[in-house]
């Protein structure tokens, strides 16, 4: 597939006003992406854990203008207000997608949206919001042409979460996905993810991820800032590598189920994009005290208990703390007695693996 099998050709209905409901879920990278190229292209594959819990639903009310404008015409509504500072984000999104969904002129959109965790909690709302939104456009894209089949739906909305934010192009299905090309992943693509397609073990159908809510506030430097700080960083390369040599690792854990060296990349993988962070120009540290507190109590309590929970992180100072079901109880104590001291007003958020964005 080529970016311009998804420019559509001329469609074949036409509609004037309806109504579309989508829920999408956040992901969790367990290898992680950063660094891009143009056109939101990865700098080096990525797979990540969808989630269930975190998710954005977005409404999308069309009525059909007299004639196509120039610009586009949507009003926007954030958990039942008005969100004129989301604007310029979404009038973005539809400049870099119009000529894959070219109906965007020709309606007035109401967008109504909302997550299901709370307001400023510091967890990045991007994946979630785009999947849910590039959702709802496959959707009524659908309505236009309804030969479009499933599966293309289904990577075309990939496509266009890609063009919103990279890693929401990863919250479209559940519940192992992989998005970049990776030359030992057959039909892998830079352009869309796709569902991991090689044996999984039953250990990690189920996972656990418990949030940590170390800092809700703004973060100071974002993502986009950090994807292009790869570029000139001086370790760049050899992490690009290390991504694909961890992905190649990582198909036969997920095949054995070896908890042990799952452990080790994933938490490998979280503490290089920090690493990342701290070696770019200008360097900067979006960890805080408290996110190395929890890091060393889940270390000291594998030491002493053996279990298999570990953490990873995202571009922020939150913890996910992931373990599989078989120890959800034991774990979740832990959590309790000893972790939860270390987030913001004692906050997290108990999420596990999930399946995918779905229309309601
Ligand atoms: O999708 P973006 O541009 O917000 O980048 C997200 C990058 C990480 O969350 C840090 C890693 C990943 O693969 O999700």
């Amino acid at each position: 597939m080529t970016e311009i099998d998804f420019v559509p050709s001329a469609y074949t209905q036409t509609i004037a006003t309806g109504k579309v409901t989508c829920k999408a879920p956040s992901n969790i990278a367990l290898i992680k992406y950063w660094g891009k190229k143009k056109n939101q292209i990865p700098a080096n594959p990525s797979i990540s854990f969808t989630l269930d819990a975190c998710a954005t639903t977005t409404s999308l009310s069309y009525n059909k203008l007299e004639q196509p404008i120039n610009g586009f015409s949507f009003d926007l509504m954030f958990e039942g207000k008005s969100k004129e500072d989301f604007k310029p984000k979404i009038e973005t999104f539809f400049q870099r997608i119009i000529q894959y969904v070219p109906f965007l002129k020709e309606y007035h959109f109401s967008i109504e949206t909302s997550n299901s965790f709370p307001h400023s909690s510091g967890i990045a709302s991007s994946a979630s919001g785009m999947a849910a939104l590039a959702f709802c456009l496959v959707e009524i894209e659908k309505l236009l042409n309804p030969d479009m089949g499933n599966d293309f739906m289904i990577q075309k909305a990939s496509f266009l979460a890609r063009l919103g934010s990279g890693s929401a192009a990863r919250s479209i299905e559940g519940s192992l996905v992989q998005w970049g090309i990776h030359n030992k992943i057959e039909n892998s693509s830079d352009l869309y993810a796709i569902k991991y397609p090689y044996k999984v073990h039953s250990v990690f159908t189920n996972y656990h991820d418990t949030i940590l809510l170390v800092d809700k506030g703004q973060k100071t430097v974002s993502s986009s800032v950090g994807h292009n700080l790869m570029h000139n960083h001086p370790f760049a390369e050899n992490r690009f590598k290390q991504a694909n040599d961890n992905l190649e690792k990582i198909k036969k854990i997920f095949a054995e189920g070896d908890l042990k060296k799952f452990i080790e990349i994933v938490e490998s993988e979280a503490l290089t994009l920090h690493a990342m962070m701290m070696t770019s120009l200008p360097y900067y540290i979006l960890m805080k005290p408290n996110t190395l507190q929890i890091i060393n109590e889940i270390w000291s309590f594998r030491a002493a208990t053996g279990s298999n929970v570990c953490f990873t992180l995202d571009a922020g100072a939150n913890v996910h703390v992931l373990y599989p079901e078989s120890e959800k109880e034991i774990v979740y104590q832990f959590i309790k007695d000893q972790l939860v001291v270390f987030c913001e007003n004692g906050q997290y958020i108990c999420d596990r693996i999930g399946f995918g964005a779905k229309n309601k």
